[in-house]
């Protein structure tokens, strides 16, 4: 089908179909070959262009994603007058070997420098962290991002944003509804065998070069499934809700922070940019981070079909590995959070061990929230996530957090029942015997110091 695109400040229409890569669209059918392959799924940034104000991977974008939007390559920022001192600074300060990362480097840059000047090393660290170089070693890029970032660089336009919606007159096998309910008469006919997808950021990893073999239905412009509402004591957080959005939302920050703390430690920037709360939870991972917080909070799901609307405890969603409750025609439309009603103070949070901190698959992860009143712990829940099928929740070691005040052999106690109540398995990714190790210590680093004296 034609997909209108507008590419570095130019009005592009191009005949493709919708399901094939980003990437092999800018590079192949546009020649713009300044955005490089690395890895093909996520990990390297090399591949990073703008896209509606925000750094996405293209590796991991369909072009369909991108109809009637705004894109920045490489080619569009080294055009401009700001790109160009950008640049310049990166080869100035030494920041550029074999150049291969460089493209996406400045792409993520030109964003960075685009939200505000005076940046701190953690914030360039931090927006920084969806990109890997094999030659600098990393001080010399920070050194060139804080440099460029000092003063105003008149970048091209990257907030511009766009969309269309695509039918299935237009193209039979992918479609973008602009409203639920075409989204729900599409997933009536179970027969077409429709895929969901969000921001793509484990469906496109998980069909690596098969993209162009599914009917895929983006859910990516359906505004009923934006936004984050507060109203009657509960905030709802549409499901299509980027991380990005959690962790810049004032309300989510204030109201529950380990969400946000989540959330920021989901892969690297690009990923929080695309990747959603609903396309987390609906891929049943018991690596899935944004899960143990939700859990704890004692989260609904609300879902949504053409029969109607159920909601569905958190803690029943999941079926197995990698599997959950949710029906073929079905979509998670919100997430359903009470508003906390006891008082005290709060006490939670998540934490996660991996092999680095970026871009890393979780090995074990504890989530945690509670209330202290007159120095005990009360409403406490755990959820422990990758040391089970699913996530699942640890009231045992709960229980006893409230048992009483809280001592360090109160504390010890809890841990141990922590290690009991997870059920890891010898994997790839870690042992049996270091996941009950993990999640003991990963309770009592976080609460050692609210430990009465
Ligand atoms: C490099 C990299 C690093 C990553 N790091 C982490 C990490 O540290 N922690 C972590 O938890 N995850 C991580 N992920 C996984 C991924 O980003 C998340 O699982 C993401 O939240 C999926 O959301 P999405 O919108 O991209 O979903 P998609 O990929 O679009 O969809 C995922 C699944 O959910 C279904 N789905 C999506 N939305 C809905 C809905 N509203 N209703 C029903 N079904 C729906 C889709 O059909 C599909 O089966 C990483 C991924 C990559 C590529
Ligand atoms: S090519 Fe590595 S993230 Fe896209
Ligand atoms: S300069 Fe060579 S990979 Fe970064």
């Amino acid at each position: 089908m034609k997909l209108a695109l507008t590419i570095n400040n130019e009005h592009v229409e191009i005949d493709t179909d919708p399901r094939n890569l980003l990437l092999n669209v800018l590079r192949d059918e546009l020649g713009l070959m300044g955005t490089k392959c690395g890895c093909g799924e996520g990990e390297c940034g090399a591949c990073t262009v703008v896209l509606n104000g925000r750094t996405v991977n293209s590796c991991l974008t369909v072009v369909g994603q991108a109809h009637g939007g705004y894109i920045t390559t490489i080619e569009g920022l080294a055009a401009s007058e700001g790109g160009k001192s950008l640049l310049t600074v990166f080869a100035d300060k030494g920041a550029v070997q074999c150049g291969f990362c460089t493209p996406g480097i400045a792409m993520s840059a030109s964003t960075l420098a685009d939200q505000k000047t005076a940046l701190s090393e953690d914030d360039i660290r931090q927006g920084l962290s969806g990109h890997l170089c094999r030659c600098t070693g990393y001080v010399k890029i920070i050194d060139a991002v804080k440099a460029s970032t000092e003063g105003r660089l008149n970048l091209p336009q990257l907030r511009e944003k766009g969309f269309l919606p695509i039918t299935d007159a237009q193209s039979p096998c992918f479609i973008r509804p602009d409203n639920l309910a075409r989204a729900l008469d599409a997933l009536a006919d179970t027969k077409k065998g429709w895929q969901v997808l969000a921001g793509g950021s484990d469906l496109v990893v998980k069909n690596e070069n098969r993209t162009h073999t599914l009917n895929l239905l983006d859910i990516g412009g359906i505004p009923d499934l934006k936004g984050i509402t507060r109203k009657d004591g509960e905030v709802r957080i549409g499901a299509g809700t980027s991380f990005s959005e959690l962790i810049h939302s004032p309300l989510i920050a204030e109201q529950f922070p380990t969400l946000v703390a989540a959330a920021r430690q989901i892969g690297g920037v690009q990923i929080q940019n695309t990747g959603t709360i609903g396309g987390n939870i609906a891929s049943g991972s018991p690596a899935a981070d944004i899960v143990p917080p939700l859990m704890t909070m004692g989260a609904v799901l609300e879902l949504v079909s053409r029969k109607g609307t159920v909601t569905v405890a958190l803690d029943d969603f999941f079926s197995g590995l990698n599997r959950t409750v949710l029906a073929p025609d079905q979509l998670i439309r919100q997430i359903i959070l009470q508003l906390p009603s006891v008082t005290g103070e709060t006490i939670a949070f998540f934490d996660k061990l991996g092999v680095r901190r970026a871009l890393s698959i979780t090995k074990a992860s504890v989530a945690m929230y509670g209330k202290r009143v007159n120095n005990r712990l009360t409403s406490v829940k755990i959820a422990l996530g990758s040391v089970a099928e699913n996530v699942i929740p640890a009231p045992k070691a709960a229980d006893i957090l409230m048992g009483g005040e809280l001592t360090h052999a109160r504390l010890n106690q809890a841990a141990d029942m922590l290690s009991t109540e997870a059920r890891p398995i010898d994997d790839m990714f870690s042992t049996e015997a270091y996941c009950r190790l993990a999640v003991r210590g990963l309770l009592i680093r976080n609460l050692w110091h609210f430990v009465n004296p």
